[in-house]
């Protein structure tokens, strides 16, 4: 206990997750220093509906590089991180964010001897042929043997990501590898920070958490179609093409084909956790759906989501 109000370092402030985080954090009284790239970029609202940063964070630490622009100072008197750190659509190598980015602020939380590290990783890192997978999951190696009560939190898929599900469906074709039977369970932005924040006392710890409903990925799809108002037009993509969409993107760039890789992937492989949290895919697509209408009505395009 450093003061009265625990002091959280949340990094990855910007993405999705984070701000999500910080959104919690600073409901739930904590006082959040938020590591950011682009301050003004930071206090206006997220993709997907996620929060503006303007007025939740206590403390702004700007690092606009990698490694050599984290200084020791931003770790001074933190009670607890959470990282959400992590390569999605960056240009940037998933090895020097995912794990030496990481690794240097895991190296300062143990010399501050902070009282907990929660990471946001993924499902299945251990089985990943990729380089995202390989870089998350070399991380959280070198957390679980950390002395800062590791804790790592391993999310199915968030509902931001499903958002191009919905507007495939729009379109009226959606595809998706075989017959689309893998399951898992996506979680909105908001569910899945309230859960990061209630582990932050509950000692080291590694949970795979999911939202409230299971699905398969034709489930999904049939969702969104329905949201959209399109009949169904599932496109089955067999399995040969999608090696051989990896061998294209490989030789596009490495970055490309590491992110075809881990995406593939993760369309094979289940990735269902823990039941949490109230908001349903169901209810995300449909106040898409709103969105759009309203948008249409005003004769403008944009979207933020909820
Ligand atoms: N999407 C899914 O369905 C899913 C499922 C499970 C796990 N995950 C993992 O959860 C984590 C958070 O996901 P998300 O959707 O919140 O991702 P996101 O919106 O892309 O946010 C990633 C965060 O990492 C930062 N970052 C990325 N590249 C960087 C770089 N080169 N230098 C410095 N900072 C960099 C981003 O900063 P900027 O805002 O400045 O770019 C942002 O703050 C990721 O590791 C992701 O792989 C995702």
């Amino acid at each position: 206990m450093k003061g009265d109000q625990k002091r959280v370092l949340v990094v990855g402030a910007t993405g999705y997750v984070g701000r999500h985080i910080v959104a919690r954090l600073h409901e739930d009284g904590y006082r959040v220093r938020a590591v950011v790239r682009d301050e003004e970029r930071a206090l206006a609202p997220g993709a997907y509906g996620a929060p503006a940063l303007a007025e939740r964070v206590d403390e702004w630490v700007v690092a606009r590089g990698g490694r050599a622009d984290v200084d020791a100072a931003v770790m001074s008197d933190v009670d607890h991180v959470v990282s959400a750190l992590g390569v999605t659509r960056q240009k940037a190598d998933p090895w020097e964010i995912d794990f030496l980015l990481n690794l240097r602020y895991l190296e300062l939380a143990e010399e501050e001897r902070v009282d907990s590290f929660l990471y946001v990783g993924v499902m299945n890192a251990a089985t990943g042929t990729s380089m995202v997978s390989r870089s998350k999951h070399a991380f959280m190696e070198a957390l679980r043997r950390a002395d800062v009560g590791p804790q790592i939190v391993n999310p199915s898929g968030y509902f931001s990501d499903l958002t191009e599900i919905f507007d495939l469906a729009r379109r009226g074709m959606a595809f998706g590898l075989g017959d689309g039977h893998v399951r898992l369970s996506p979680i909105h932005g908001a569910d899945l920070a309230e859960f990061c924040v209630s582990r932050l006392r509950a000692g080291a710890g590694t949970w795979d958490v999911g939202g409230p409903e299971a699905l398969s990925y034709r489930e999904i799809v049939q969702m969104a179609f329905d949201a959209a108002g399109r009949k169904p037009r599932y496109v089955r993509v067999p399995g040969a093409l999608a090696s051989s969409a990896v061998w294209a993107a490989d030789r596009l760039s490495p970055r490309a084909g590491s992110l075809t890789r881990f995406f593939l992937e993760g369309m094979q492989t289940d990735s269902v956790g823990v039941p949490f949290g109230t908001r349903t895919l169901r209810d995300y697509f449909a106040s898409l759906s709103d969105q759009l209408q309203r948008s249409a009505e005003r004769g403008g395009r944009s979207r933020t989501a909820p």
